[in-house]
């Protein structure tokens, strides 16, 4: 282990690959020390989509914690997503797997956290139909070894906290009404989202086994900047900007929720710092859309930005083979979050859109890099033969 020529608060762990992938002999470390009455918080994936955004504001707004980040840069997993905060002197980044159990609890050990945000995951659904093994282990076995090291370390569990982020995809598929709630029963129906509610229920078990100070909140669809262009919404843009067919899975009737990420991130804030141990909440947008007409009002944006006539990126949708098993309709009922701590979305869905496109627009260089090397092959499996 040892820190980058070029970045001062970047510590890497390069451990060989264990026997197991879950265990890894004793490491060596060389991170700073923890400055005295200054609070250590571990976010998990900051790398990642929705993680930056979180590392993003806990290290701008907090000087007063400590940000380690934990993240093993998998395909999902981009630095660059961080380059505005990466040498702030409160941010420390480590490249850490998750599944690496002896590992977590000796980098457990140095930094003595007083809380936890988990959002290292494998997130995409189609991934978890081709190769559901690194879900299990990265979502199951990753989060119950951070469970482990944070329920070594914490003898005194007062002022505590671990917040496990999940996702609405455990409650399964809703028909054209209702919503889910935080007390609609689970009912996971990909890979992935069995894989996201095994986790849940362990941090539950955690909870009620150990008495560990646990939270978990389960969110809607989330897009912003720095989405992967694996999900439906910079896939688009992506395939719109380069003039490639867009995709649409089945006939496009399928149902989702979208909520901006920095509005679930200002969620997150709010649920890590205010709510009642041992509690749920969900978060949603309350914006439900058909997938074919996002991807038309999608289009009509990126019309005007790219200043091309009315129509001509429509002109691109391809109605595909659909998912497997693809859910029909998530919607969230989020008054519990409203009403107990005073959130709500900020945006408009049309205005964070447009922000979204404006974005991706003028951050080329970075859609760029990270659709070099395997993303491509990942595309031609996934659409090319569909
Ligand atoms: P993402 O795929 O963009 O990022 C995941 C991050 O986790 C990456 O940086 C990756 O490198 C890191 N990671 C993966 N495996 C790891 C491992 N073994 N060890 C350490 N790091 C590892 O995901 P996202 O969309 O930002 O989602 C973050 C969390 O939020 C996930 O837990 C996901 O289930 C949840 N969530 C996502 C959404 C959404 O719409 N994207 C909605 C609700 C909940
Ligand atoms: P996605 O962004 O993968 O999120 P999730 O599956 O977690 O909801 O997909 C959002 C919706 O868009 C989902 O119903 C699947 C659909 N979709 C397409 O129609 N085409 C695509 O190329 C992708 C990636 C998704």
């Amino acid at each position: 282990m040892g820190k980058s020529p070029g970045n001062k608060n970047w510590i890497t762990t390069d451990c060989p690959p264990p026997p197991l992938r879950w265990e890894t002999g004793p490491i060596e470390y060389h991170g700073q020390a923890k400055t005295k009455n200054m609070k250590t918080i571990l976010i998990t994936g900051g790398a990642g989509f929705i993680g930056s955004h979180v590392v993003r504001r806990f290290v701008k707004k907090y000087p007063e914690y400590k940000i380690v980040n934990f993240d093993n840069l998998t395909y999902a997993g981009n630095l660059a997503n961080l380059q505005d905060v990466e040498t702030e002197p409160n941010y420390e980044f480590v490249k850490a797997d998750i599944t690496a159990g002896e590992l977590m609890k000796t980098l457990f050990r140095k930094y003595r956290f007083d809380g936890v945000i988990h959002l290292a995951a494998e997130s995409h659904v189609d991934r978890s139909i081709a190769n559901p093994m690194d879900f299990i282990f990265t979502n199951i076995i990753g989060t119950v070894n951070l469970l482990n090291a944070a329920k070594l370390i914490w003898d005194e569990m007062e002022g505590k906290r671990f917040y496990h982020i999940s996702t609405d995809e455990v409650y399964g598929s809703l028909g054209d009404t209702g919503f889910f709630f935080e007390d609609t029963a689970y009912d996971p129906r990909s890979p992935y989202s069995a894989s996201k509610a095994s986790s849940d229920h362990l941090v539950r078990a955690y909870h009620h086994t150990y008495r560990l100070p646990v939270v978990i909140s389960n969110c809607s669809n989330n897009y912003g900047p720095f989405q992967f262009p694996e999900k439906l919404i910079p896939l688009t843009i992506h395939n719109i900007r380069n003039n490639k067919l867009i995709p649409v899975y089945g006939k496009g009737e399928n149902i989702r929720d979208w909520l901006y990420v920095e509005d679930h991130a200002a969620a997150i804030d709010l649920i890590f710092h205010h709510a009642k141990i041992g509690e749920t909440y969900n978060i949603g947008g309350h914006n439900e859309w058909k997938n074919i007409d996002l991807i038309r009002l999608l289009c009509k944006v990126m019309d005007k930005k790219l200043k091309r006539p009315e129509g001509t990126s429509e002109n691109l949708i391809t109605f595909v083979k659909d998912r497997a098993g693809h859910d029909l309709r998530y919607a969230i009922n989020s008054e519990k979050i409203q009403n107990d701590l005073g959130w709500k979305p900020s945006l408009q869905f049309e205005e964070g859109l447009e922000k979204t496109v404006s974005w991706y627009l003028a951050n080329e260089e970075w859609m760029k890099n990270v659709t070099s090397g395997d993303y491509q092959k990942y595309y031609d499996i996934q659409y090319n033969k569909r």
